[in-house]
């Protein structure tokens, strides 16, 4: 059987950084779900459906294919056949992901691509859903948080080095807004896995975080 590590948290507490260090550790595989709903919420846009339509989201969800590949430890996704990786990390597509992600149909098809991937493949899989809905029998599950204030500072970091003009109030502000919608909707909501361990990163450096679950995989693995 595949060894799993599942990691779930909200936006910016850290996941891919560290799940793409725990993935390098272990030559692992390193799947980013978050991009896989993203490839799906830039074909919405690109079609002008609108967020709130979710007759026409649940149709389009036919007419879409979401792929992944791995070139060079780092994960591209496809968008029928389009690589898209380069496209779906604006704060439009961003929005939109968040706001589309909340559909029955939409999960429903990443999610059985997700269950496939995992059942043949070690790997770590980051997301909001992962431990709890996706990949209950994951052996390692982390939940992996910090304060807004602290994920507002490290977005607002990442902004400034870009040469982005922003304001850390408003990033904490979308932070929050995210927040509520990946933790509020009706199907597969942002929460902790009962059998996760809780990782608080706030005052933890990416290094130590990734330590703490190396140690967790090692004490499953024997
Ligand atoms: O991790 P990210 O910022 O790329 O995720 C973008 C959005 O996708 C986020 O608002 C919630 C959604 N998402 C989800 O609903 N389930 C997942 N497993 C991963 C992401």
């Amino acid at each position: 059987m595949a060894f799993n590590i599942a990691i779930d948290g909200p936006a910016g507490a850290g996941k891919s950084t560290i799940a793409k260090k725990v993935a390098g550790a272990l030559s692992y595989i390193y799947v980013d779900t978050g991009a896989m709903y993203r490839a799906m919420a830039l074909y919405f846009l690109r079609e002008g459906i609108a967020p709130e339509d979710e007759a026409a989201i649940s149709e389009a969800c036919g007419k879409i294919t979401v792929t992944l590949s791995n070139e060079n430890g780092e994960q591209h996704v496809f968008l029928n056949g389009e690589d898209v990786n380069g496209q779906i990390r604006t704060e439009e597509v961003g929005s939109m992901t968040s706001k589309t992600s909340i559909y029955g149909k939409v999960r429903e098809k990443l999610t059985q691509l997700q269950r496939e991937m995992a059942r043949t493949t070690d790997l770590i899989m980051d997301g909001r859903d992962i431990g709890t809905c996706v990949l209950p029998n994951a052996q390692v599950k982390v939940y992996l948080t910090a304060s807004v204030k602290t994920r507002g500072e490290r977005r607002f970091l990442e902004l400034k080095e870009k040469g982005v003009e922003c304001s850390l109030e408003k990033i904490c502000e979308d932070i929050r807004k995210r927040d509520e919608r990946d933790m509020g909707r009706e199907i597969a909501p942002l929460r902790q896995a009962e059998d996760a361990v809780l990782i608080d990163s706030s005052f933890l450096s990416i290094e130590e975080v990734a330590d703490k679950i190396l140690a967790l995989v090692k004490e499953r693995n024997v």
